[in-house]
């Protein structure tokens, strides 16, 4: 397999673990396993007794059993569990689609969601969204881009890297779309469960769509991604198998320390998302005055839910250099849109780690400190 370097990937390389501040993470701040342990009392000692043996491929049934608990319409046996959410595009779009099937996937976007399906030999059609829209995506032009091969629509919503949420009457007109063309809908929904409005929650796609393949994991929501623990859900029994069947070529079974962990986070996924939010809201009640403050430098479209968006500056500077010189002298990490292979002047900011004020200080300290102020 010919895939191009996984752009985002190689830049974090060289500065995730040595730049203090990282601004840009996807993820929300993590947990020790002692606060794990914590949620349950007896846990710790449960943990000593876990057999290390092969686990289940489909993953155990306990962790399944808590997982059809995010879903309304689907039973253990129609979750398949991975090793994070990245195993399981890598998997989807090898065992499920073809070459030469046309693909339509959400741009920008993580990009293994379309750089798997380039690779993989098929046909890919990125849907655009602009920030002028509020990064809307315009069924329109998928209604426009359908091909007698197309075969699946990839979406991400929650999305990253700009927070928009697709709307309830977008999702079923969309599942409607896909019906009547028999598309598979594969949903990335690993930021559900983030909604700044929970009342703006969409159903998973799994639950309202026969062909329809949601995506979650234990990484962003949960703050879990040393994990490793992703899953598919899906009511096709067709897909299923086949996922199935790769996997026995990948990872085969799960790693049985990150199953136990998993589930015992899951049983106290309230508590948990409950604390991820808190540290959002705080840190967005920082941001949107950051951004008030300097409205002649950015643009700012305040996501909707998740810990990443994706403002521009405006200033006559371009974003690399703009992000070169802040991680050299306050050690504070921005993920410019080329990454994304996105043009003009975006970045991704993360707002999910507890340390954000402090980096939102030092951004503040570098614009006043650093940057001529020039707005276009
Ligand atoms: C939208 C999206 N999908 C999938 C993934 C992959 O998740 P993981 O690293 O947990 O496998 C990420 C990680 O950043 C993501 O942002």
């Amino acid at each position: 397999m010919n895939i191009e370097p996984f752009k985002l990937e190689r830049y974090f390389e060289q500065y995730e673990f040595t730049a203090p501040y990282l601004l840009c993470s996807s993820d929300c701040e993590s947990f020790s396993v002692r606060q794990i342990f914590d949620l349950e009392p007896e846990s710790a000692a449960r943990f000593e007794e876990l057999w290390l043996g092969y686990t289940e491929t489909q993953g155990s049934p306990e962790l399944r059993a808590e997982i059809t608990g995010l879903y309304r319409n689907i039973g253990a046996e129609q979750i398949l569990v991975h090793a994070g959410a990245e195993e399981a595009i890598f998997n989807f779009v090898n065992a499920v689609l073809s070459p030469n099937d046309h693909v339509i996937v959400h741009f920008p976007c993580y990009q293994s969601l379309a750089s798997v399906a380039q690779a993989a030999g098929c046909q890919v059609t990125l849907w655009p969204t602009r920030e002028a829209d509020g990064w809307k995506l315009d069924l329109d032009f998928l209604r426009d881009n359908l091909q007698p091969n197309t075969r699946a629509v990839i979406v991400n919503t929650p999305h990253n890297p700009t927070g928009y949420l697709m709307s309830r009457a977008d999702q079923q007109a969309l599942v409607e779309i896909a019906r009547a063309h028999n598309l598979i809908l594969f949903f990335d929904e690993v930021y559900r469960g983030m909604e700044l409005d929970p009342a703006d929650r969409l159903p998973a796609v799994c639950d309202v769509y026969e062909n329809g393949v949601s995506l979650g994991v234990m990484s962003k929501t949960y703050g879990l991604a040393g994990l490793r623990i992703g899953w598919i859900a899906t009511q096709n029994a067709e897909i299923y198998r086949a996922l199935a069947a790769f996997k026995d070529y990948t990872t085969i079974c799960n790693s049985a320390p990150s199953e136990f962990l998993a589930t015992l986070a899951l049983r106290h996924r309230e508590q948990i998302v409950a604390r991820n939010l808190d540290i959002i809201r705080h840190n967005l009640s920082i941001l949107n005055p950051f951004f008030t403050r300097h409205a002649d430098k950015f643009r700012w479209t305040p996501p909707a839910a998740g810990s990443i968006a994706f403002p521009r500056l405006t200033l006559n500077t371009p974003i690399e250099d703009f992000c070169a010189g802040l991680v050299e002298q306050q050690g504070v990490l921005l993920l410019p849109a080329k990454y994304y292979d996105f043009d003009g002047n975006h970045f991704r900011i993360g707002f999910g780690r507890k340390n954000m004020p402090q980096a939102v200080e030092r951004l503040e300290a570098y614009l006043h400190n650093e940057l001529p102020t020039l707005p276009l």
